[in-house]
This record gives structure tokens, C-alpha cells and sequence, in this order.
């Protein structure tokens, strides 16, 4: 198939900022965060005479930019970063050595952005558990550094933006009363990757598809996130938050957003984000008394692969062992709008699975009367298939004659990769940098979204907190319990990645 390759250093160049990074010691900043604004300054996108400053303590700068350099050979191996050339990069940064609970360290953050001024914009990433988002945004503010007289003054929030609809909603009262609602940048790294941008795209600029999207065609979406991995070194994270709340609440739902909304009216982040909280507020309130069909909660035992053993999530470091978190979660929705009537979304992730995969299947009716269901092989449903990763690209699934003197049908699958290359797709957090330094917030939660998405999954939380229904299943394997179940009546099941 025809494919025009998205080159990735194509974007505006963004004005020279001061990037400050708050949490600069630890472990996001050196996987994605550093290697982004590698990129995007080889490619032109951030500007030369930016600045980077960290905020960290207990290490000397010297420390701190040696853990940096090892991080991109690890971690951006794809990135060539010799001495010289890490020498020359690293002439950007600049570091303040602070608590971020003491006033100290912001009137000192706030000299070390008067001593590098050479201009005034400033953006301000909140590398840190959450816990530290208001004290951050207090102190900014205290010492005058969300004033955007002079330049813009951007904060950007990693997730997870509150544990529930109550502090989520504490956080956002505690966030608008220091900072403007415009300066605050609720990042979903799943909003940045490409090819769930490439969805909008595809939607909104082919128009053969518009007649199809809606209850008439569709007979069901899937929208999953499948990782092979467990939870690693997150276990105190992920002990209070399990899968519902790390991947569903927050990226599977704003996924689930942008396949449902209406066409905005033009291409701009409230406009965009009107739509998203539309969708949002038509999903139907989950009936407490049916949560049990509607959901299925489980956690991975032991397992193996063919080349390794595979611990339980209990055996895991830090893991309580009568721990109930679980590490795998579907739940099926229903959007009551005229587009969307009786078309379950059905969305699901979990930890320990066979591979890594996130799609968005969107599975269409059967044919009215089918003329070839006699034979051996009947034809199944089609599919529209975007994969998210790996291998980025649409793919469509349809049925076709078998060669030969019969009618037999053979399922044929179109592929369009999103790229020729996989390597020309841009990371989220390249994307997400971009648009926080150009001013783009298409691609962030606004205030009512993440309220809005808290409150559709409330009666599940308040329903699983002693989590009983929490199932085992083996790790590395698609057995999860109550599974198959969630797809009922829907046309062919449950899509498991291949
Ligand atoms: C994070 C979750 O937000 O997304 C993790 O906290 C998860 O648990 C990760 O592993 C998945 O992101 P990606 O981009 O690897 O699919």
C-alpha cells in the first residue's frame, strides 16, 4: 500500500525557553525526557539558546549529568551521543540543588532563571509523585514565576492527576487558585503518540469513513493496552493504584474520547476538548448492580516464557503477599448518544501478557444475509485496526475469495504502516515537549475531562475496594478469567493482539 512517510524533525522551531524540569533526578527525566529535547534540538524544533535547569538534590552537578549521559546510551541507544557531543549539549543545563518542600530552592530556581535570562518564557515539568504538584505550583507562585507578564509560564503535570473524583477534584481547585487554567498541561503520553493523533486524521480527513462510524456499521470497539512486562521497581505506586486507575481512567478513556467525539469545529484544543467531554459525559453511569458483567479485574501468578521464569505479582519486591491490586482490567461501556446507542467500548489492559500491543479495534456488523456462510471457512466480521505500538500503522481486515474453482472466502488483511520506518516515528514525549513549548494544548486534559473520567469509573472503585473479584491468571498467557465473557454478543469476540 501507498505509504507517505512522516519524516520527524518536521514542526515549528519553538522560542528559546527556560525548561525547567522539577524531579530532575529521577527516572523520567533521563528515559524520555532528555532524549526528547536531544531530538527535537538536532531536528531544529527547540531552539539553541534554551535553557535546561533541573531541581534535585543530593547529588553535585557533575553527578547528576554523568546519570544523564548514561541514560540516553541506555535508554536512546538510537541517539549517537559521543563525549564531544554530549559536551556540547550539556552546555544547556544548569542545575538547582533543593528540597522542593523548602522555599529556598524556588527563590533560588527563580535567580537561576534571572542569571540565564536572555529571554522570559519558561516551562516547568513536574518530574514527581504526585504528591508534589500543589507545593510546586505554591511555590512558582510565590515567587512570581507563573507570571506570564513577561513570557509564557507553562506547568506541566504528569499523571496520575488524583486517585480518585475527590482529590482529583481537590487538585485542580489547589492547581487554578496559583496558576491560570491555560498554563496548566495535564500530559497523557498516549495522546502523543503518533498514531493515536494519526486516528483524528484519519477520521476527520477521509471522508468515506464518516457514513460508517456509528451503530449502523459498528458492532463494537476494543481499545487495549497489553504489556509483557510486570510492574517492575513500581510497586508502591502500583500497589494503591492497579490497572484501572494507571491505565484505564487516564489513557485508555481519553483514547476512547477521541474515537467517539463528533468532529470539532475546527482543529483547536478547546474545540477539540469540547467534544472529548461530550463523549465523556454520554457514557453511561455504571449501575453498581451490574459491575460484575461489566467488569473483570484479575492479577498475574507465576508464569514462564520460553525464556524465563515469571514471578507472581505477590512474589513481586515491595508487593504485599495477600495483596488484591490487579494487574489486568476490562471494562465494557456504553455511550448513549444517536451515534453510539448499543455499541459497547470495550477497553482493557493489563500486565505479564503475552506480548506488548496497544490497538483500537473497531469491529464492524456482520452482513445482513451472508451468501458464503456454508462453507468451511464462514467469513468473519471486519475490522479497522489502528495499532498503537509496536509497529504503528492501520490495518484493515476484510474477506475475500479463495483462489480456486469454489467460493471459499480467505480473510485478507491490508496493511498500511504508519511509517516505512518505525524509527521515523516520533516518541510521545517529543510531541508532548513540542506542544507544551508551542503552546498547543490539544493534546492535554483540561480540568473537566479528568474530573469527568474519575466519575465514570467512581462506582467501579468504590464497588472493588476490598477487590474480591480480583481472578488469577497465569502470567504470559491470554487466560484471564471472565474475559470471553465481556464480549457478549459482541461479533467475533475478543480480539487478542497478534
Ligand atoms: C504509564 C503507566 O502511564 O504507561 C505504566 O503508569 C504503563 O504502568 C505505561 O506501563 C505504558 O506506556 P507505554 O507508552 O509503554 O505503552
Amino acid at each position: 500500500m501507498e505509504n507517505n512517510a512522516v519524516a520527524q524533525c518536521i514542526g515549528e522551531p519553538t522560542e528559546p525557553t527556560n525548561i525547567v524540569i522539577l524531579g530532575a533526578g529521577g527516572d523520567l527525566t533521563k528515559r524520555k525526557l532528555i532524549p526528547a529535547l536531544v531530538k527535537m534540538l538536532r531536528c531544529g524544533l527547540l531552539h539553541q539558546d534554551s535553557k535546561i535547569i533541573g531541581v534535585l538534590k543530593g547529588r553535585s552537578k557533575k553527578q547528576w549529568l554523568q546519570e544523564l549521559h548514561k541514560g540516553m546510551q541506555d535508554y536512546a541507544p538510537d541517539i549517537p551521543m559521543g563525549d564531544a557531543q554530549w559536551n556540547e549539549f550539556s552546555a544547556m543545563f544548569s542545575m538547582v540543588n533543593g528540597d522542593l518542600q523548602e522555599e529556598q530552592t524556588y527563590a533560588d530556581l527563580a535567580e537561576s532563571i534571572t542569571l540565564l535570562q536572555m529571554h522570559k518564557n519558561a516551562l516547568f515539568y513536574c518530574a514527581v509523585p504526585p504528591r508534589w504538584y500543589t507545593t510546586i505550583a505554591a511555590g512558582l507562585h510565590k515567587e512570581g514565576l507563573a507570571d506570564e507578564s513577561e513570557g509564557f509560564r507553562r506547568v506541566v503535570i504528569e499523571k496520575p492527576f488524583g486517585m480518585d473524583l475527590q482529590s482529583a477534584q481537590q487538585l485542580n481547585k489547589d492547581l487554578q487558585e496559583l496558576l491560570d487554567e491555560s498554563q496548566i498541561y495535564r500530559i497523557d503520553h498516549y495522546l502523543g503518540k503518533e498514531s493515536v493523533q494519526n486516528l483524528l486524521v484519519y477520521r476527520f480527513a477521509n471522508s468515506i469513513l464518516e457514513p460508517l462510524w456509528n451503530r449502523n456499521f459498528i458492532d463494537h470497539v476494543q481499545i487495549s493496552a497489553a504489556e509483557s512486562i510486570g510492574i517492575e521497581y513500581r510497586a508502591n505506586y502500583y500497589e494503591k493504584s492497579g490497572a484501572l486507575r494507571d491505565m484505564i481512567q487516564s489513557h485508555l478513556m481519553q483514547v476512547m474520547t477521541l474515537v467517539a467525539m463528533e468532529p470539532p469545529v475546527e482543529f483547536t484544543a478547546d474545540a477539540v476538548r469540547d467534544e472529548k467531554i461530550k463523549v465523556l459525559r454520554a457514557v453511561r453511569p455504571i449501575d453498581p448492580g451490574s459491575i460484575k458483567e461489566q467488569t473483570v479485574a484479575g492479577q498475574y501468578g507465576s508464569g514462564k516464557t520460553e525464556t524465563e521464569d515469571l514471578k507472581a505479582y505477590v512474589a513481586e519486591d515491595d508487593v504485599s503477599p495477600e495483596s488484591v491490586t490487579e494487574t489486568f482490567t476490562g471494562v465494557r461501556f456504553h455511550i448513549d448518544n444517536w451515534r453510539w446507542q448499543g455499541v459497547p467500548f470495550i477497553l482493557w489492559t493489563g500486565k505479564r501478557l503475552p506480548k506488548r500491543v496497544s490497538e483500537i479495534v473497531i469491529r464492524f456488523r456482520k452482513p445482513p444475509f451472508n451468501l458464503f456462510d456454508t462453507h468451511a471457512t464462514p467469513p468473519s466480521a471486519n475490522s479497522l485496526v489502528f495499532r498503537v505500538h509496536p509497529d504503528e500503522g492501520i490495518t484493515l481486515r476484510m474477506n475475500a475469495k479463495m483462489p480456486g474453482l469454489t467460493t471459499d472466502t480467505q480473510r485478507m488483511v491490508m496493511r498500511a504502516p504508519y511509517a516505512e520506518n518505525g524509527e521515523d516515528v516520533s516518541d510521545a514525549y517529543e510531541v508532548l515537549l513540542h506542544d507544551v513549548l508551542s503552546g498547543d494544548a490539544t493534546l492535554f486534559s483540561r480540568a473537566d475531562e479528568v474530573e469527568e473520567s474519575w466519575s465514570i469509573i467512581e462506582p467501579i472503585l468504590n464497588n472493588w475496594k476490598d477487590r474480591i473479584s480480583v481472578k488469577r491468571y497465569r502470567a504470559g498467557t491470554w487466560d484471564i478469567p471472565g474475559m470471553e465473557d465481556l464480549f457478549e454478543n459482541c461479533v467475533g469476540g475478543w480480539h487478542k493482539p497478534s
